[in-house]
């Protein structure tokens, strides 16, 4: 899911519960609630493909150095250092163009957290606007900070049906959205190829109920898609961890989770290369306390990992914020957290949600504390 500041989102956050077991987008196949769309100049909930960058260049720049400096961060004193001392490769948050030239913000990220997603940077319509016609610009900038960091990467994401270029949602034919698909996802990953971690190849394409959303991809290809994405991004970088990505997924008996894990299940017996699913957990209150019932019934599909990917708590309580923390350290295949938003005042769900870990003033809230002292 994603991006910059919608205090819209609040509002909405009640009905939608109505509609859903849990917070969840509006718009998509079956959705009967609010057809309202929050948008930013960056973003737009429900009309896909409306949204318009700036700042975005097609340039031929070379990719970032390869220089890795040892991380500035960790420690017992940090979350990303307490969950690496219990076995976890990472605790995460984003960063992006907004953000990145903000010493305060990058601060805190170079100390508390070990891996960074790019926002917004890394979605189609920002790295192919137009077809064959590839911009990297900030996309680069985040590589780069990582690598000069030491932080791990997550890419994010290189196929879904939001965010996503009209000339890509034009096409009708099988054999052009194929190739199309096929490129995409073979550029990005070459470009950053030995640099990230792991990729969320695919992106919300799953209902409430489990069954495929409908989309470009779904509507052209019915499924087969998911072969034809996971296979390009398997060759294209074979040492990057491959996700299959989705929000909802946060109770352990909710049929959007065990529709993922089935649908998982079978697509990794047709020897599709999924290694792995991300939870993203926007969560409402409360929700913490099932998260590691969700996790284990994701990761009971067959996958080799699973990942907390854009977390983010409704007032960001320190029971939740525990609740999450444990839940990873209990499931074994969970490999790390990532957070969705480092201040309350950048989370696309609106500063009033206090969602983050630290407030507009990089205090850190009850709920850093509650998922500090859960690391212990
Ligand atoms: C940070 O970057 C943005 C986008 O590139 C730019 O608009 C802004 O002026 C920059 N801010 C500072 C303090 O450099
Ligand atoms: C997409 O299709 C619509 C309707 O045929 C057309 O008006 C529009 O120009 C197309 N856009 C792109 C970017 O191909
Ligand atoms: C999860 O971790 C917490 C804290 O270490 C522990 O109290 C709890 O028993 C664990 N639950 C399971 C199922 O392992």
């Amino acid at each position: 899911m994603v991006k910059l500041t919608l205090a819209a989102l609040a509002l909405a956050a009640a009905p939608a519960m109505a509609q859903q077991s849990a917070w969840g987008q509006c718009g998509g196949q079956g959705w009967s609630g609010a057809t309202t769309c929050y948008s930013n100049p960056y973003y737009s909930q429900c009309i896909p493909g409306s949204n318009t960058q700036p700042t975005r260049t097609t340039t031929t720049t070379r990719a970032p150095t390869t220089t890795t400096n040892p991380s500035t961060g960790g420690g017992s004193g940090t979350l990303d250092g307490r969950i690496k001392a219990k076995g976890k490769k990472y605790w995460g948050n984003i960063l992006d163009y907004n953000t990145i030239n903000n010493s305060a913000v990058t601060n805190v990220l170079r100390t508390e957290f070990g891996q960074v997603t790019a926002e917004n940077s890394m979605k189609w319509d920002a790295t192919e606007p137009n077809r064959g016609q590839f911009s990297w610009t900030n996309a680069d900038k985040v590589v780069a900070w990582a690598q000069q960091n030491g932080k791990l990467v997550r890419g994010h994401t290189l196929v879904w049906h939001a965010q996503l270029p009209q000339w890509v949602q034009n096409i009708s034919d099988r054999n052009t959205l194929t190739s199309v698909l096929q490129n995409h996802i073979t550029t990005v990953m070459t470009r950053y190829k030995g640099k990230v971690y792991a990729w969320d190849v695919l992106n919300e394409i799953l209902n409430e109920d489990g069954s495929l959303r409908r989309s470009v991809f779904s509507n052209v290809l019915g499924e087969d898609f998911v072969g034809i994405a996971f296979r390009a991004a398997r060759a294209a970088d074979p040492n990057a961890k491959l996700y299959i990505n989705d929000y909802n997924l946060d109770s352990a008996s909710y049929s959007k989770t065990v529709g993922m894990a089935n649908q998982v299940k079978k697509w990794i017996s047709q020897g599709i290369p999924i290694d792995g699913i991300g939870s993203q957990a926007h969560l409402g209150v409360g929700m913490g306390a099932n998260a590691q019932g969700a996790l284990t019934t994701l990761a009971n599909s067959g996958v080799k990992e699973v990942a907390i990917t854009e977390l983010d708590i409704q007032n960001a309580g320190s029971t939740d914020y525990a609740n999450v923390a444990k839940a990873c350290l209990n499931v074994s295949k969970c490999v790390g957290i990532t957070s969705w938003g480092v201040r309350d005042t950048d989370s696309w769900r609106g500063a009033s949600n206090a969602v983050c870990l630290f407030d507009g003033n990089l205090n850190k809230k009850q709920g850093y504390y509650g998922a500090f002292n859960a690391l212990a």
